[in-house]
């Protein structure tokens, strides 16, 4: 694809490449070689520029350091059988970065910016692109504050980045999960639709509660009531009750508009499934747990795109799932999430560059 964006390049010297072990990827421990950096000064961004990755250096009166002016994205980028690079649904990423940046006051990136500073980083770090099956290139866009002011006022200057890891998996093996009735993740009002650094930090004590009690995530009920299930851990969350798929709304402003959700949804229908998109209540979880109803159950997210809820503990209760062998829908979406983004199959929704 053709980029027209004037990028100034300033390789590294010294490629990680050689030094890097493909076969035991752990997510998001091993980064490229390169990143994309672009500045917004005097309401307008500018300096666009792939350099090594290296760190930065920050004022410690740095807006974000202090009140978190930041916003990130997630993506993946995969290569075929024919050494193609293939990017699965990048302008939906670039859309939703913009929506969380409106909601934190954060300058809007303009999609050729985004895009053409992409291309050119996956075109000049290609090959730590894995060609594995499973593994793929996780890419990590990021707009923050960069003013140093320690009051309080949206930031006057920005840094846009974006930085690729090779990775494998996500998670290992099936979670296991637990209805968490106390803390919430997001309020109707707030930032819960946005990918905004601070809901993952106000995620991190409940869920290191769970840890502690044997849980690998939560499941989030709503901030009112504690009434309905919303999200489970940094993924939106879908049942499989009988023969319906249900999936909270994203309407309250509470649940991220995943595009892994969107994905599922969309090829769910196509495949013929009943779809609803509602809250389930925990009442009703509780009683298709107890009465088997529940076929299964899973999380949908760009980092680990299916992830199988092995089980799920609510009102002092666990819960056994059917195996992950026997989750005949979410295997069945996965394989087929798989061959569009690894071009086994035609794009007919559109979805990869
Ligand atoms: C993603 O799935 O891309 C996420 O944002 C999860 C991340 C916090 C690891």
């Amino acid at each position: 694809m053709n980029t027209t964006l004037t990028i100034a390049i300033n390789k590294t010297s010294k490629s990680k490449l050689p030094d890097t072990n493909f076969d035991d990827l752990k997510f998001g421990q091993t980064i490229s070689d390169h990143m994309f950096v672009a500045d917004y000064e005097n309401g307008t961004w500018g300096n666009f520029r792939i350099e090594a990755y290296a760190p930065l250096q920050l004022n410690p009166a740095n807006a974000t350091l202090h009140y978190g002016q930041s916003v990130f994205e997630g993506m993946k980028a995969y290569k075929n059988d024919a050494g193609d690079t293939l990017l699965f649904r990048a302008d939906a990423n670039q859309k939703r970065l913009n929506e969380s940046a409106k909601r934190m006051c954060i300058p809007e990136v303009p999609e050729e910016i985004f895009m053409d500073g992409l291309l050119k980083l996956l075109e000049i770090d290609n090959a730590w692109i894995p060609n594995k099956p499973g593994c793929s290139l996780y890419i990590r866009p990021f707009v923050f504050a960069t003013d140093d002011y320690l009051g309080i006022r949206p930031s006057e200057k920005y840094k846009f980045i974006i930085f690729t890891c090779p990775v494998g998996n996500y998670y290992s093996k099936p979670v296991s999960v637990k209805v968490e009735c106390k803390y919430t993740r997001a309020a109707e009002g707030g930032t819960g639709y946005a990918k905004a650094a601070g809901n993952y930090a106000g995620s991190l004590y409940p869920a290191l509660l769970a840890q502690k009690e044997g849980f690998d995530q939560l499941l989030w009920t709503d901030g009112k009531s504690h009434q309905h299930i919303e999200e489970s851990g940094t993924m939106n969350v879908m049942f499989m009750i009988n023969d319906t798929l249900i999936t909270a709304p994203t309407t309250t402003g509470t649940i991220l508009k995943g595009i892994t959700r969107d994905s599922v949804l969309t090829l769910a229908r196509e495949m013929g499934i009943k779809v609803e998109e509602r809250f389930l209540r925990v009442a009703e979880l509780e009683d298709a747990l107890r009465n088997n109803s529940l076929k299964e159950a899973f999380g949908t997210g760009t980092a680990a795109t299916i992830a199988h809820i092995a089980k799920i503990h609510v009102s002092g209760n666990d819960y056994i799932l059917p195996e992950k062998d026997e989750s005949a829908f979410s295997n069945r979406i996965l394989k087929t999430l798989d061959d569009i983004k690894y071009g086994n199959v035609e794009d007919v929704h559109g979805w990869i560059i």
